[in-house]
């Protein structure tokens, strides 16, 4: 895959990564960032998205319910959609709907011309590592209500907030107004649901504030392969089913 921005790699599990082919202009002291981490990218995705993103599931069914809206911040490679795709298509009585932010028009283009069926070794792949059938996430991917939006500010609006969002950004180097207590309360209050499941690689002092003055539960979890810590919360109906997600 020839990208503009990005080279691939491959991480130690054998799945592929993207890395930006230039430092951020900030901080140009910092080796370009990639995508995952080089313990593997199939193998972070399964640990910091697809577990909590399962128990989630659990937890809809636990309470009786089956509209789901899910939030992607980061289409990146789209390992989390592919994941997300994957259980949905297991679980039909589940009515979702998701959305995936990227500002970076080249890789929404390149996802999307291989969910319709353009050859691309790389996807595959991506799919092969994450153990998850092609051909039944393409044919998923028609039925389901997927907006593929850009760039993702403080202008966003939706229609249907979060129940589960999978906050993929990179880090505040890199992508640093993601990270901002402003953007943060922005996000939690305007785009995410009153029940709302909220994952992700990072866990910073600022992240846990501002995701606990929203009115989550904030869990600290062991981060992927040697990591510190990574962040799981829960708000509104999700925190009396803490128990559920335990195991992440
Ligand atoms: C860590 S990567 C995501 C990896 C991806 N989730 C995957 O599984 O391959 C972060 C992504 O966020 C995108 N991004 C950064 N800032 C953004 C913004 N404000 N709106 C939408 N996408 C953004 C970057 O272009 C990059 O593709």
């Amino acid at each position: 895959m020839d990208l503009k921005s990005f080279v691939i790699e491959l991480t130690a599990d054998g799945s592929p990564t993207l890395r930006l082919k230039s430092s951020n202009a900030l901080h140009p002291e910092k080796m370009p960032e990639s995508m995952h981490h080089s313990g593997g990218a199939a193998a972070e995705t399964l640990y910091i998205y697809t577990g909590p993103f399962k128990n989630t599931l659990q937890a809809l069914s636990e309470l009786k319910q089956n509209q789901l809206s899910v939030g992607v911040v980061g289409l990146g490679l789209g390992y989390i959609e592919l994941s997300v795709l994957q259980n949905l298509a297991a679980n039909p009585a589940i009515s979702a709907n998701l959305t995936s932010f990227e500002k970076e028009a080249e890789l929404v283009e390149a996802f999307t011309a291989w969910l319709n069926g353009k050859e691309n070794k790389t996807y595959d792949l991506i799919c092969e590592k994450l153990s998850a059938d092609k051909n039944k996430i393409q044919n998923y991917s028609r039925l389901l209500d997927w907006k593929k939006l850009g760039e993702l500010t403080a202008e966003t609006s939706i229609l249907q907030p979060f129940h589960f969002i999978a906050y993929d950004a990179f880090s505040q180097f890199t992508d640093g107004p993601l990270w901002t207590d402003e953007f943060l309360d922005f996000f939690l209050t305007q785009l995410c649901a009153k029940d709302c499941v909220f994952a992700t690689y990072a866990c910073t002092g600022n992240l846990k504030r501002a995701l606990q003055r929203n009115g989550f539960l904030f869990i600290k979890r062991p981060g992927f392969s040697g990591k510190r810590d990574a962040t799981l919360a829960l708000r509104g109906e999700f925190i009396a089913l803490r128990y559920l997600f335990q195991s992440v």
